[in-house]
């Protein structure tokens, strides 16, 4: 494989799955920050496209949203082209205002911080619980055993799903968010069947919430809401989709993504246990910055406009590198350290920008949070025993596997 510095700096392909599959992405997007930070690439399997790689930029695009579009209608909100797959979902995140703004209004209250701190104490039960049931010393699989039973539960608890089937929510969940197979049609055809299952389940609980008198979860807000209660099927589909994808993945391979950094950083995760209750927040903070769940968010232009020195043509699709932006040297010194007593943490760009910016941030930050006390309350010690298993998407940035041994310092071993 050449080098990065000797691949041609014109139309560098950030896009390609082998690269994250091999974690292998960070020196191209050094160099792009560096020699040419709004870059067109000509070839990719995704079609021609930009990349947007400094904090700033990625700012710039996310402010202007008539300028850059997320509405499906362009292609959407990810580098593959919305139109190219046989299920359309009408996410929200995926419209511009005025539409976007109502649905965004309809869901808000469901993640209010009054409502998050609701869910803090079951939170905090059922994260001590999985974590007790760890073995000592054995090797296991810490995205199977840990992230994904964690966010499982959480989604389940915020929409009040039936308990005995909340496996089936990654499962719906992993499928939803394969926006980037490309346009095979047996992975399509799988990805639609699997969605189709999820909105026909989702469609009777609605139902019932519907007849019932308003709960306070998120079904049942969306029930019971003007601008939910009258929309079609694909918004409906979208909606319910957009929660569990946003709220499923994204934390879960945040969680995940801690052990790496605990793993690379170990002086600084001593540091964190002998301060928990002043490190925490940062080492969540950080691990979001650096884990950047989301990898990229994209725009279509909806005019010609110069940008950053180049001229970029209504039509265009416009890829924010959110993990790029995260490590902008100008804004985090010394960027890609895990580094939780980081004082501007907090502006990392995970939750993007703007007008779409994450609605479940705080959930997102607490579920974090609550992971990292309760293990510094083990006083846990967790190793890889093999490189992880990475998933070859520059959208979803995670894990498969990653295999661990734990230990506990806190006398309980077993
Ligand atoms: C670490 C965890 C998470 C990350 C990294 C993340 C990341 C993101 C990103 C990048 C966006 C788009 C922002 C933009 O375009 O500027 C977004 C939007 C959104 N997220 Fe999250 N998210 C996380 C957790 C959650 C959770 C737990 C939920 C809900 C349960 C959630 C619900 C949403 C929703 C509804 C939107 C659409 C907002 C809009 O279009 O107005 N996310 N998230």
């Amino acid at each position: 494989m050449a080098t990065v510095e000797a691949l041609p700096r014109e139309g560098l392909d950030v896009s390609e799955g082998s690269l994250w599959a091999a974690s292998a992405w960070r020196p191209m997007f050094a160099r792009l920050r560096e020699e040419d930070p709004v870059n067109r690439c000509e070839n990719s399997i995704f079609g021609p496209y930009w990349s947007i790689t400094r904090y700033d930029d990625i700012v710039a695009v996310e402010a202007d949203p008539q300028t850059f579009s997320s509405s499906w209608e362009h292609g959407g909100i990810v580098i593959f082209d919305m139109q190219d797959t046989g299920v359309q979902l009408r996410m929200f995140i995926a419209m511009d205002d005025p539409e976007h703004g109502e649905k965004r209004k309809a869901i808000a209250p469901a993640v209010a911080p009054s409502e998050i701190a609701k869910l803090a104490g079951p939170l905090r039960e059922r994260t001590a619980a999985i974590l007790d049931s760890l073995p000592v010393g054995h090797p296991f699989d810490w995205v199977h055993s840990v992230s994904i039973p964690l966010t499982t539960a959480m989604i389940a608890t915020l929409f009040n799903f039936p308990w005995d089937e909340r496996d089936k929510l990654p499962e719906w969940s992993d499928w939803a968010a394969k926006i980037d197979i490309g346009p095979d049609p047996v992975l399509n055809a799988e990805r639609e069947r699997h969605v189709f299952e999820m909105a026909a389940r989702f469609k009777e609980l609605y139902e019932e919430r519907r007849a019932a008198p308003p709960q306070p979860d998120l079904l049942s807000m969306m029930a019971h809401s003007a601008s939910f209660g009258e929309m079609d099927e694909q918004r409906f589909i979208g909606a319910i989709a957009l929660l569990l994808v946003g709220g499923n993945d994204t934390t879960r391979n945040s969680m995940s993504g801690l052990i790496e950094r605990i793993n690379q950083y170990p002086d600084a995760w001593a540091a964190v246990k002998a301060d928990v209750k002043g490190l925490a927040s940062g080492a969540a903070t950080e691990t979001i910055r650096l884990q950047t769940p989301i990898a990229h968010m994209r725009r279509t232009a909806t005019r010609d406009v110069e940008f950053g020195g180049k001229t970029i043509r209504k039509g265009d699709k416009v890829v924010m590198w959110y993990n790029s932006g995260n490590r902008d040297e100008d804004v985090f010194p010394d960027g890609d350290r895990w580094d939780p007593t980081r004082e501007n943490s907090r502006r990392h760009l995970s939750f993007g920008y703007g007008i779409h910016r994450c609605l479940g941030a705080r959930l997102a930050e607490l579920q974090l949070v609550t992971l990292i006390e309760e293990m510094a309350a083990r006083d846990m010690e967790v190793k890889l025993v093999s490189d992880p298993e990475r998933l070859p998407s520059c959208f979803t940035n995670g894990y498969e596997h990653i295999m661990v041994t734990m230990t506990r310092g806190d006398g309980a071993n077993g």
